[in-house]
């Protein structure tokens, strides 16, 4: 697996380093609130479960499914929702977990989801983003990085379902993907 990286983009230190930083951020943010955690299935994993370690609040987490790339490099601009929340988030704070923004068009398209159903406020944290990339305009309020227009795999997310183990950030090769 590690001989189809290019190069090392983020380690796994400067991740926790950052992680740790979100999460002491969001605590503060939010203290005396009880708060929604939303995870995009599934390149959010990795980071949802790390961040919500370095939160110090009460908080539950949910997730959803949703599909806009099937097993390709580049976003098809359909967003089609495969797994809907367990609970209710009507007046609730909630802040959405994505691994990484590219076109935006995903979060663009849940932020306007989840509106409809009524919460107190709604955030985004984002592990990556690639902001040349950007074509919807969306706020994020928690950013970990801006991160250069390669694939990057590790860390949670993937490439064809692979690399989501990797425990750092890696450009991949452009002969796997090309
Ligand atoms: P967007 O809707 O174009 O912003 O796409 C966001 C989604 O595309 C992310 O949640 C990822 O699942 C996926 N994605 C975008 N760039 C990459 C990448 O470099 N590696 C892996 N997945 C990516
Ligand atoms: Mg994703």
């Amino acid at each position: 697996m590690k001989n189809d990286i290019e190069k090392v983009l983020l380690t796994e230190e400067e991740l926790k380093e950052k992680v740790r930083e979100i999460g002491s951020k969001i605590s503060e943010d939010y203290r005396g609130e009880e708060l929604v955690l939303i995870g995009v299935l599934k390149g959010s994993v990795m980071f949802m479960s790390e961040l919500m370690k370095e939160i110090s609040i009460y908080c539950s987490m949910d997730f959803m499914a949703v599909s806009s790339y099937g097993n390709g490099s580049e976003s098809s601009g359909v967003v089609r929702i495969l797994k809907d929340l367990d609970e209710s988030i009507e007046n609730k704070h909630v802040i959405i977990i994505e691994d990484i923004i590219d076109s935006g068009i995903t979060l663009e398209y849940l932020i306007k989801y989840l509106n409809g159903r009524n919460p107190k406020s709604i955030e985004i944290a984002c592990l990556l983003n690639k902001k040349d990339r950007r074509k919807a305009n969306i706020g994020v309020k928690y950013l970990g990085f801006d991160v250069p227009d390669y694939f990057l795999v590790g860390y949670g997310l993937d490439f064809a379902e692979r690399y989501r183990n990797l425990p750092y950030i890696g450009i991949l090769k452009e002969s796997i993907y090309k």
